[in-house]
């Protein structure tokens, strides 16, 4: 079968589509999953940069790639009463390399959940990562309620235009920053108000906030607390230096840090199934186009999701 590949850190031509063995099937809580789409989230190019490796460590040859999966049961271990042959699943990987881009992949079926029917599939993979991320960050850490104001920052991004939405089937009033190109963009996934960096600096903005969420992370608690209400809180998306301190000195200081979570993931399925969630997708790559699907993701500049064609 094929699978994304690298052994170097490095720029996108490390990655390689090589062939490998088809995975097999464990004896316990275990599905065999054809994979038909994944989506690309910026810790695929982080991680192949080597940004992370003072965690990671040095590079193992033949790294995989890839967290989001979207595919079909194809075996089961026999414990399995839950799924059935043939069900359309999502999950996010829990590892820290991924691995879903590929053409099959062994999952523990208690990492994730079935798709309801007539939802476009190419959609739901670009939720395992963003959407948990912009659901964890919100929803846990913010402990968003019904009217409570909330700035994104970074609406059209992939974490940030799943935020937005999930904030307004929640009841928020959502203010998002974007560029000036995208606060259409932004206005129709449901913004009420839609700043663009380039005309204005949203740290001067006269409103307060229940939750900030700072997507594309270019500010930090500091910079924004006199946005936040008496009990608002301002969440990050990176570990920096600053970050941690912050996180560790100010509670009302929050970092997301992505993890598979079912709860989240069914949540995030059933507001697309209710029509609450949309994943707008910029572009979609074939597996072997994936050196262009870095190329364009890495710019920063992908409005929505980038989605990662495999089966
Ligand atoms: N901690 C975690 O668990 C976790 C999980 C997921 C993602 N993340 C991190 O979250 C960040 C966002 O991820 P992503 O997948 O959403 O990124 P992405 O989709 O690649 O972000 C690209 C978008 O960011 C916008 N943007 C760039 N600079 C901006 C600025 N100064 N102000 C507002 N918008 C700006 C761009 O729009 P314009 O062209 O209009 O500027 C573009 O739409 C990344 O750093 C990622 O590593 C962290």
């Amino acid at each position: 079968m094929k699978q994304v590949l690298y052994s170097n850190y490095g720029d996108s031509s490390v990655l390689k589509v090589d062939e490998v063995d088809k995975p097999r099937i464990g004896k316990k809580n275990s599905l065999l999953v054809k994979i038909y789409y994944s989506s690309l989230n910026a810790i695929d190019w982080k991680n192949r940069k080597g940004d992370f490796r003072l965690v990671s460590g040095l590079i193992k040859p033949r790294t995989k790639q890839g967290f989001d999966v979207v595919g079909e049961v194809i075996e089961k271990s026999y414990d399995l009463q839950e799924f059935d042959l043939g069900d359309k699943i999502a999950g996010l990987l829990g590892n820290f390399e991924g691995g879903s881009f590929s053409e099959y992949i062994v999952v523990k079926a208690d990492s994730v959940v079935k798709i309801p029917d007539n939802i476009p599939i190419n959609q739901v993979a670009g939720i395992p990562m963003a959407g948990t991320t912009a659901w964890l960050a919100l929803l846990k850490l913010g402990g968003l309620k019904k009217g409570d104001k909330v700035l994104i920052n970074g609406g059209s991004s992939g974490v940030g235009h799943l935020a937005i939405q999930i904030a307004k089937a929640y009841g928020a009033e959502v203010t998002s920053i974007s560029s000036t190109k995208n606060l259409d963009f932004c206005k129709q996934l449901g913004a009420d108000v839609t700043i663009s960096y380039q005309d204005e600096d949203f740290l001067e903005s006269t409103s307060t906030f229940d939750i900030i969420f700072d997507v594309v992370f270019n500010a930090s608690y500091k910079k924004t607390k006199h946005l936040l209400k008496a009990k608002g809180v301002y969440i990050g998306t990176t570990p920096t230096g600053t970050m941690i301190k912050e996180m560790l000195r100010y509670k009302q200081a929050k970092f997301v840090s992505v993890h598979p979570n079912q709860v989240a993931l069914k949540d995030l399925l059933k507001l697309m199934k209710e029509d609450k969630l949309q994943v707008k997708i910029d572009k979609e790559f074939l597996l072997n186009d994936i050196i262009k699907a870095h190329d364009y993701i890495e710019k920063s500049r992908t409005v929505g999701k980038l989605i990662i064609k495999i089966g």
